[in-house]
């Protein structure tokens, strides 16, 4: 079957969908994106997807010509094209292609890029043992909340991580834990509190963070925003990923410590199913 993309208006032959090589995102990385799953023949989320999508569209001043109901039009109709009753749509817009120029040009046409790939969610017995995660030093740019495509420090230290033989990536910045490279970044407290950095310049506004903290705050968690250190993370009880991708990925390793009892938590757990109910309804 041939795979289906969209490019700048069209849908088109996967393996036929080139931009010009004076796209400002190639030479810039002058662009953002967003990842939305699609679950079950349905956009989970997309509304705050796109709202996010509209809100970094604007910190980096580009303007786009579609509307929220066009995007989402697009993103189904591509994961029906390539009969993807699952999958994770991935939408990259540009400021577009004109001859490289340091200041920022203005009146160019976006460069729209929507692509689906199916998606491997993860098997109970995986998310039963847990993952590890080692910390690392979070060598990304200070405007974190931006979600660009300039993904350059996060996935060199996803790489060094996966060389070092973890799992995961967990950025510090002046001992304050932040998130993962590609993922937020939750832990529970010795009362039970589930613990999250606060939103702000330096994490990225997490859609399944989002909801996840909405779906704890209903099982009667106690949720908390706020900074904390590398020590709080090393002594939690539990500490788990969040992202479109991963779903909830529980951490049971970080560095050389066992956290909790080196299996997934039960509120991770909890949260796990109560997920898993939502993406089902
Ligand atoms: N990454 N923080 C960072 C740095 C991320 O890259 C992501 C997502 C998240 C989680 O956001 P959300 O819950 O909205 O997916 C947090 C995507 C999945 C990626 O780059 O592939």
């Amino acid at each position: 079957m041939t795979r289906i993309s969209f490019l700048n208006g069209n849908f088109i032959d996967h393996s036929n969908a080139y931009v010009h090589i004076e796209d400002r995102g190639m030479q810039f990385a002058d662009g953002v994106y967003e990842v939305i799953l699609f679950y079950k023949n349905k956009l989970i989320d997309n509304e705050w997807h796109l709202d996010r999508l509209f809100r970094s569209l604007g910190k980096i001043n580009i303007k786009l010509d579609l509307s929220y109901e066009e995007l989402s039009d697009i993103c189904f109709e591509l994961c029906k094209k390539n009969k993807l009753p699952n999958a994770s749509v991935y939408i990259q817009i540009t400021r577009g292609a004109t001859s490289r120029n340091q200041l920022i040009p203005t009146g160019l046409s976006p460069t729209v890029i929507i692509t689906a790939s199916p998606i491997n969610l993860t098997s109970p017995d995986e998310l039963e043992k847990g993952y590890s995660a080692v910390i690392l030093e979070d060598i990304r740019w200070q405007r974190c909340d931006i979600k660009s495509i300039g993904l350059l420090a996060s996935s060199l230290t996803k790489q060094k991580a996966i060389d070092m033989g973890y799992s995961e990536a967990i950025f510090i910045r002046n001992n304050v834990v932040t998130e993962c490279s590609f993922s937020n970044l939750f832990i529970v407290d010795n009362n039970d509190n589930l613990v999250t950095k606060n939103l702000d310049n330096q994490v990225l506004a997490g859609i399944t963070r989002r909801r996840i903290i909405g779906l704890a705050k209903e099982l009667g968690v106690t949720v908390i925003e706020k900074p904390f250190s590398g020590e709080e993370l090393l002594q939690a009880k539990e500490a788990f990923a969040t992202s479109t991708t991963l779903l909830i990925r529980p951490l049971s390793k970080i560095n050389d410590t066992i956290i909790g009892n080196g299996k997934c938590g039960q509120i991770t757990r909890k949260l796990i199913d109560r997920y898993q109910q939502f993406l089902n309804t």
